[in-house]
């Protein structure tokens, strides 16, 4: 069949499985088969695809039309202008998430050496993009998922900044050294990581997009993410703070005085993170929106 052809067949059959954009998503997949940018397809829009080519997408297309992410199919997502390799493992990185990457660098403006921490570190995206942006910066990044982990230190590996990150498993910010998550307090040294537990402590940031939506909101997430995305990235109690809330506390303790914890928050968390925050642990609290006016990032300084 004509590339043209079948770029036109997939169009209908996502918009008929109501997949949204469905030309872009029939292009993607398209691109991705045939290891080809979109310029190819216009350009060669007679090319017969061949039996495995056209068997393929065939293939990648019954799997969006089940509604999962172009994403986890194809394997990448673009964040902060890098190239992140992405499996249902994590989370797929989000250009919202863009903002608190930005908040962060205008805080580090000026600071020399800082050290920071990641936490749900997922992908990597935020401890990479960071990384990249601040070539004198320490780097730590942890996740309580072992398959995020290796999902992050294989982003670190291939843009070159796996000698820049160090990883480590933890529950918010207490390290974990077996499968049960049990912490051993007396051990200082995680020798699969070779990183020292004592080593998470004076931070000049604790960034971080914690999971943060709460059990009885499910309904108000998209059907993609709650088929598709890890529910541990997403998902946190009852009322979305059960990873926020131990994070604004073991952050505190974290951090150097005088440094920032960042943190993405949900649409409509402002007034219940902003009240987790003591006026007599925390100072210079900011709420910084997205482009739609959004509440997007809270800011504070330990004092
Ligand atoms: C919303 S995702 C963010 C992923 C990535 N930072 C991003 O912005 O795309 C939250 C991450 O937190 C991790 N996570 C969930 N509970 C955690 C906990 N108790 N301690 C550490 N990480 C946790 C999840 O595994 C997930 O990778």
């Amino acid at each position: 069949m004509q590339l043209k052809l079948a770029l036109a067949s997939a169009v209908e059959r996502l918009d008929a499985a109501d997949v949204g954009s469905p030309r872009m998503n029939a292009e993607v997949l398209l691109m991705f088969v045939l290891g080809a940018d979109r310029a190819y397809l216009y350009a060669h829009s007679e090319h017969e695809l061949t039996p495995q080519e056209a068997a393929r997408y065939e293939e990648v297309l019954a799997q969006r039309a089940t509604g999962m992410p172009s994403q986890y199919i194809t394997g990448h997502q673009e964040f902060w202008g890098l190239d992140f390799v992405v499996s249902p493992a994590v989370l797929i990185p989000r250009p919202e998430t863009e903002h608190l990457v930005e908040v962060v660098l205008e805080l580090a403006r000026g600071v020399h050496r800082p050290k920071l921490v990641d936490v749900g570190t997922g992908s990597g995206c935020i401890a990479l993009a960071l990384a990249h942006e601040l070539p004198d910066a320490e780097v730590y990044a942890v996740d309580l998922s072992d398959e995020a982990l290796e999902i992050a230190r294989a982003n670190a590996a291939r843009l070159q900044l796996d000698k820049r990150v160090r990883f480590l498993q933890c529950d918010v910010l207490k390290p974990v050294v077996d499968k049960t998550h049990s912490v051993i307090p007396s051990e200082d040294f995680s020798p699969s990581r070779g990183t020292c537990f004592s080593e998470l402590r004076d931070f000049d940031f604790v960034v971080s997009n914690p999971p943060y939506v709460a059990f009885s909101e499910a309904d108000k997430v998209q059907k993609s993410v709650q088929q598709f995305e890890p529910r541990m990235a997403v998902f946190a109690g009852s009322h979305g703070t059960d990873v926020i809330a131990p994070l604004i506390e073991q952050g505190h303790g974290a951090l150097k005085p005088g440094g920032w914890l960042a943190l993405e928050i949900g649409y409509s968390m402002r007034d219940e993170v902003v009240n987790l925050l003591s006026p007599t642990m925390w100072d210079d609290i900011r709420v910084v929106p997205d482009l739609q006016g959004i509440p997007r990032v809270v800011a504070a300084r330990k004092q």
